[in-house]
């Protein structure tokens, strides 16, 4: 038995056909566009990825002759997605989770006294990253969309909701506990809508999806929308959690970080409720079909691999992005150089809306192998900074995914700071994989947890080194100019 996982990212929508024993048998992959439409705003048509969906699984399934037997989901999580509930079509683009329009409205509600209530019920804070003031937004500036929202005839929903109405031919309007609880509109505790929060953030509470399981039976795809293919959805997470699955990340303190167009770490807390702390989230990570959750710590970080495409399409340093390995290693090392890449504002554990990226110890023997250099290891320091706030220091090993992962020179400086062995998986597109394993285990191709670590394979282990203390102190340095320029 095989399972479809579907895996829709903020640039494009991977596909995979993945095997009993966890390998993958085939791969589909298709961009779409992204619209900027004033600085600071990211914007994405709703058809876009459903098209990029439909071409990516079209692809995967001409790879192989194994036909699936489910379909898993995965997607950027807290975009903001409205469309017609009858005719599934989106009367406006999306808001995606890059987008900063909301900081102003963020800080309004802070000065109003909100937050500590706001962070009390759903372990996250009042950033214009969640999906609640994206939609205040849209019900300010666009009323004649948001008039469907209060009217019913337009439903509201994140990326996972979009793709399993056009999976379902709109018979379904679901999310799941891990999409749920990065919207702001979701309570840790009560596990549902918060209606404090619905009427906080103005969102009417019968336009949102009702709330289902990570895995079980969630709805069938319709042959006439989906390929010609009727198969039982049985499993969808939000990508960051669906890679901490994938991960096979189950035991509490497992931590993974998966190293895409920003990096996302995440800790599991078990069946406890844990506040956050340091700048950091509690999120859901994912619940059973019997109602069992687990939790996760999250550090979301918002520009790692983009960093990497700015010196590739704004700079013009490298032609691509794995070029960046073999320039950074012409160089011992960055020269003195610190690029902080606060280039779509600052997330954890630092959470400065405003902030924008800075360069600093430039001098004349400066080269573009030194700025490179410096961008790697802005990474690495980016993501000891969220380890270091999330542990004290007490990670045993960091399980490392993502596209930047297969970055040697990363992956060694990583281990070095952070003092601990990274470990690097066979698979790395650890987010689809996590879906297959969730539909998997809803559909009955794994019988349990147990079974999936089987399937876990290392391809590389890294193990510490020596560590440059004093270029991570020239990088805190750095982060405080940064903040200090932003106010
Ligand atoms: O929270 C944002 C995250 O879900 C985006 O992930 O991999 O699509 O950039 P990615």
């Amino acid at each position: 038995m095989t399972v479809l996982a579907i895996d829709a990212g903020t640039t494009g929508v991977t596909a995979l056909v993945v095997t009993e024993d966890g390998s993958v048998a085939s791969k589909g992959y298709e961009e779409f566009a992204q619209h900027f439409p004033e600085p600071g705003q990211v914007e994405h048509n709703p058809e876009d990825i459903w098209q990029a969906t439909l071409s990516a699984c079209a692809a995967a399934l001409r790879g192989t002759s194994l036909r699936p037997s489910c379909v898993g989901i995965t997607n950027q999580r807290e975009t903001a997605v409205l469309w017609d509930r009858h005719t599934l079509a989106a009367p406006r683009r999306a808001i995606v989770w890059q987008d900063r329009r909301t900081a102003g409205l963020c800080g309004r509600l802070r000065d109003a006294g909100h937050e500590p209530r706001v962070s009390e019920l759903t372990g996250l804070r009042l950033d214009p990253y969640f999906t609640a003031t994206k939609l205040t937004w849209l019900a300010e500036h666009d009323p004649g969309v948001w008039a469907g929202v209060t009217s019913g005839a337009v439903a509201v929903g994140t990326v996972d909701s979009y793709l399993i109405a056009r999976l379902t031919a709109g018979a379904r309007h679901v999310t799941d506990p891990s999409n749920a609880s990065r919207t702001l509109l979701y309570g840790l505790a009560s596990g549902g809508w918060e209606p404090e929060l619905c009427e906080l953030f103005g969102v009417p509470e019968p336009a949102l999806p009702e709330i289902v399981p990570n895995f079980g039976p969630l709805g069938r795809t319709d042959p006439s929308s989906f390929l010609g293919l009727d198969l039982p959805i049985s499993g969808v997470a939000g990508d960051q959690q669906a890679a901490l699955f994938g991960q096979t990340c189950f035991d509490v303190g497992d931590v993974k970080c998966t190293y895409g167009t920003g990096s996302f770490v995440l800790a599991n807390l078990g069946e406890k409720i844990a506040r956050p702390e340091n700048g950091l989230l509690t999120t859901v990570a994912w619940q059973t079909p019997a109602g069992e959750r687990t939790f996760a710590l999250e550090g979301s970080i918002f520009v790692t691999g983009a960093a990497v495409q700015w010196l590739r399409d704004g700079l013009g340093l490298i032609g691509s992005a794995p070029e960046s390995e073999a320039l950074a290693r012409t160089v011992a090392d960055s020269g003195g150089v610190v690029f902080v890449p606060a280039l779509t504002g600052l997330g954890a554990p630092h959470w400065e809306p405003e902030a924008r990226g800075l360069i600093t110890g430039i001098t004349r023997g400066t080269t573009r192998a030194h700025l490179v250099r410096a961008t790697l290891e802005a990474i690495a320091f980016e993501v000891r900074d969220v380890v270091e706030s999330m542990t004290a220091g007490s990670v045993q090993v960091l399980k490392a995914d993502g596209g930047a992962s297969a970055n040697d020179l990363l992956m060694q400086v990583q281990a070095d700071q952070l003092g601990t062995a990274v470990e690097r998986p066979a698979i790395q597109e650890t987010t689809a994989l996590g879906a297959a394993f969730l539909a998997g285990l809803g559909a009955g191709v794994w019988g349990s947890q147990a079974e999936l670590r089987e399937t876990w394979r290392l391809d590389r282990r890294f193990e510490p080194g020596e560590r440059d203390d004093a270029a991570y102190a020239r990088w805190q340095a750095a982060v405080t100019l940064t903040r200090t320029a932003a106010h």
